[in-house]
């Protein structure tokens, strides 16, 4: 049975030390690794393990305000569809996964690359406890550390590190069963590491539509053209395309959430705040995701 903290979360999390790479294990209150190599436990369960030397000056991850936006918004429901879906897309991995034949003692790991302030993952693994034998360790990485603390906060079944997940995941090599990346960065090698052969990664990406005509009222930046063949390209090394889903439907967005919208993603960084372009009003737009299954070669 997997080892439990007092909040319901599964301690047997996959980790190895940023400093040796060697693994670590659960002390009181702190992570150590053989080495001697030792990382505080936040009072929210959460644990920093970017050292300062591996930070690349510049990349921050998303801010506070950023994140408080995206909250509110997700929370507001606009992205329901797309959680249900995911949710359907991990369970449907972990009922095919052999994990539970081939290592029974460590169990699943379900991961989530860039998790923000924890929606997806968080969510995820309250709805998928308990299902199955042996409740999987849910992890959500991010480098923005107010990502982490607000993650850690709100999804009690979830674990949270803080992490440049360009650089070190920090997951032990071939543990993450089921990688999840929501419009979050991707390193291919990176990857490949952590998940191990017959693993998952389900990468969502927005296609061309996602929001147009939000976009074009509030001259937010565009969807990167070509983003989808750009990323299968990226992620060839190492995975192949299982299966290729694409969620779209109509939304109506009050203007307080399409304002939400824009200070949540990057546009925030390039524009100051114009909600006289919306007039108070609602407004029509539509929710475009691409969906893409990518099984470890
Ligand atoms: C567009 S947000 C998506 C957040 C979340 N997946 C969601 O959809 O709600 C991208 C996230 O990636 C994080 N991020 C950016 N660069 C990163 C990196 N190198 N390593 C880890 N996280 C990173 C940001 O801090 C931010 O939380
Ligand atoms: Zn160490």
């Amino acid at each position: 049975m997997s080892a439990m903290d007092p909040g319901g979360r599964n301690d047997a999390w996959p980790l190895i030390c940023p400093v040796c790479e060697r693994e670590l294990r659960s002390g009181p209150g702190s992570l150590v690794c053989p080495s001697g190599h030792s990382f505080d436990v936040a009072r929210e369960g959460y644990v920093n393990l970017l050292p300062p030397q591996h930070r690349v000056r510049g990349i921050e991850g998303d801010s506070l305000a950023m994140l408080q936006a995206r909250r509110r918004f997700l929370e507001s429901g606009h992205y329901r569809l797309l959680l249900d879906q995911l949710v359907a897309e991990v369970g449907s991995c972990l009922a095919h996964s052999d994990v539970a034949r081939s290592d029974a003692a460590r169990g699943a790991c379900v991961l989530e690359v860039g998790c923000g302030e924890g929606y997806y993952i968080g969510s995820i693994a309250e709805r998928l406890k308990g299902r199955g034998d042996a409740t999987p360790v849910f992890v959500g990485a991010d480098i923005s550390k107010s990502a982490v603390r607000l993650a850690s906060r709100r999804y009690h079944h979830a674990r949270f590190l803080v992490a440049d997940v360009r650089r070190r995941i920090y997951l032990q090599t071939g543990s993450a069963n089921v990688l999840l990346d929501v419009f979050a960065p991707r390193d291919a090698s990176e990857f490949a590491r952590v998940v191990p052969p017959s693993g998952t990664a389900i990468v969502v990406i927005p296609s061309e539509a996602h929001l147009a005509s939000l976009r074009t009222a509030l001259g937010l930046l565009d969807i990167q053209e070509d983003k989808e063949a750009h990323v299968r390209e990226r992620l060839r090394d190492g995975f192949r395309l299982a299966d290729r889903k694409e969620l779209r439907y109509p939304m109506e967005l009050s203007a307080d959430s399409a304002m939400d919208v824009m200070r949540m993603g990057p546009s925030s960084r390039h524009r100051t705040e114009d909600s006289a372009a919306l007039g108070g009003d609602s407004i029509a737009t539509e929710a475009a995701f691409v969906i893409l299954r990518l099984e470890r070669t």
